[in-house]
């Protein structure tokens, strides 16, 4: 459980709005558990736009283990929302995301056993592979954003590989607020806040994901330099109880709220 003593920010009022992107591979993880097509990943896609999400975000797994290659497709040609494809580095994948054109790509690491992305990128030991990758996507007219660890020297990579964004791994934060460890919650949370000025300075939008939920969302929320946070797995699972677009909207109400500031009542006449 995170509170606000937590959070180093404070509600920065001229920060810019914060957008929501829904990672859907979870619906796409239900619909193969019975080799059939419900539920489908495009009428979450749609459901949430509509309920408030702002980009769609799904993983194309190099064992396809959720998303598929037809659902990259329907979703890039029913255009809901700027679909955000997470890929790894691979020629497999390049050619897919030249073909598909998605608003943005962000490259993450992949191992066939992990049951999720694990940790960020190593930006840093892959300049060289990276740069000509990004250089490609980016040619194709697509954003890059690379999936890394809030560390100054992973920051320095992605500036160096010219990509437009970093999208900052938050699964450690998260991990210990679900622990319940207030000074590692805290000294993770740092992390995130350091980077992002890191990253910003260095002309590089700042995005954030991994773990995110409901309790430990708003902190993160609250950094200004964060404008994305690409969330799936609670929203996926809060969605059995109550409703997709009913947990999306609770979720962009409570990430807006870092922003801005819960709705105040209005002045009387
Ligand atoms: N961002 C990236 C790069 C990811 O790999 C994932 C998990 O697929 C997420 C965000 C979303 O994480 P979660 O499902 O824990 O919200």
């Amino acid at each position: 459980m995170t509170s606000r003593t937590a959070s180093p920010a404070h509600k920065v009022k001229s920060a810019p709005p914060i957008r929501l992107g829904i990672n859907i591979d979870h619906v796409a993880t239900l619909r193969n558990a019975r080799g059939g097509v419900h539920p489908d990943p495009l009428r979450a896609a749609e459901i949430a736009v509509q309920a408030g999400a702002d980009n769609i975000t799904a993983h194309l797994r190099e064992d396809r283990r959720h998303i598929r290659d037809e659902d990259i497709a329907r979703l890039t040609a029913a255009a809901f929302a700027p679909l955000n494809l997470e890929m790894a580095i691979t020629e497999e994948m390049l050619a897919i995301a030249r073909k598909a054109r998605p608003h943005a790509c962000c490259l993450v690491p992949e191992r066939r056993q992990e049951l999720t992305t694990e940790g960020g990128l190593d930006a840093a030991s892959q300049v060289k592979t990276l740069k000509p990758f990004v250089g490609t996507l980016r040619d194709a007219g697509i954003q890059v954003a690379l999936f890394i660890d809030p560390d100054p020297a992973q920051v320095e990579a992605a500036r160096a590989v010219g990509a437009d964004a970093v999208e900052f791994h938050t699964g450690t934060y998260c991990g210990a607020a679900t622990a319940g460890n207030r000074a590692a919650q805290a000294r993770e949370l740092r992390r995130v806040v350091d980077a992002a000025r890191l990253a910003a300075a260095a002309g590089l939008e700042v995005h954030a994901g991994h773990g995110l939920d409901y309790e430990n969302v708003l902190p993160v929320a609250e950094i200004p330099e964060i404008v994305e946070l690409n969330i799936g797995h609670h929203l996926v699972g809060e969605a059995v109880f109550v409703g997709l677009g009913d947990s999306v909207r609770r979720m962009k109400a409570i990430m807006q709220s870092a922003r801005i500031g819960p709705a105040q009542p209005k002045a009387k006449a």
